[in-house]
């Protein structure tokens, strides 16, 4: 898919079907994560595959704005470096990585904001020297799903130019 179209296309996905999504397209997924650029190439990251549908179920509880976690494909806990400056912003260039990319595959996904980090940490085994920064769960959605968000500020309402208050 051309990256405009992805980008310009791309929704949050909180509904899923029961697909199985095949181990290569989850890796893609995994990789574009792996790949992202971050400040020094420091990489503050590691991320955790959940595949295994118990244990997809047991995330609900912690998913405290994203519940539908369990009826996910898979999801990804993505797990920052509390000690690194830029611990928000890297991982949420590989993030938008993996959300990109499985939108190209047809998947969808949504970040999940309110979590029982500790819960989560507990559950999985997470060392303390990481933080949660979000779940992602992924997997095949009803195409008609789309369409029922809100689209986004017009370019008037947020373009400038040469300075702030010109129209574009
Ligand atoms: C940092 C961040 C946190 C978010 N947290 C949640 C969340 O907890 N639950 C949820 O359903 N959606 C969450 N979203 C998705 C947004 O609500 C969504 O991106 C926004 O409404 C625009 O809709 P769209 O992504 O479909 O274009 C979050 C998005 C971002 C970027």
């Amino acid at each position: 898919m051309d990256v405009f179209k992805c980008v310009s296309t791309l929704r949050s996905v909180r509904s899923f079907i029961s697909k199985e999504v095949p181990a290569d397209i989850i890796m893609k997924v995994m990789e574009s994560g792996r790949l992202a650029p971050s400040a020094h190439n420091d990489q503050p990251w590691e991320f955790i595959l959940i595949k295994d549908k118990k244990v997809l179920k047991k995330l609900e509880q912690f998913c405290i704005s994203g519940r539908f976690v369990s009826e996910a494909g898979f999801a990804v806990v993505i797990l920052t470096d509390k000690s690194s400056k830029w611990f928000q912003i890297d991982p949420t260039r590989a993030a938008q990585n993996m959300a990109l990319t499985a939108w190209s595959l047809d998947l969808g996904t949504c970040w999940i904001g309110r979590l029982d980090a500790e819960g989560l940490m507990s559950l999985l085994n997470i060392p303390q020297k990481w933080q949660v920064l979000t779940v992602l769960p992924f997997g095949y959605f009803d195409k008609s799903y789309i369409g029922t968000t809100k689209f986004r500020k017009s370019p008037e309402q947020v373009f400038h130019l040469d300075g702030y208050g010109v129209e574009l």
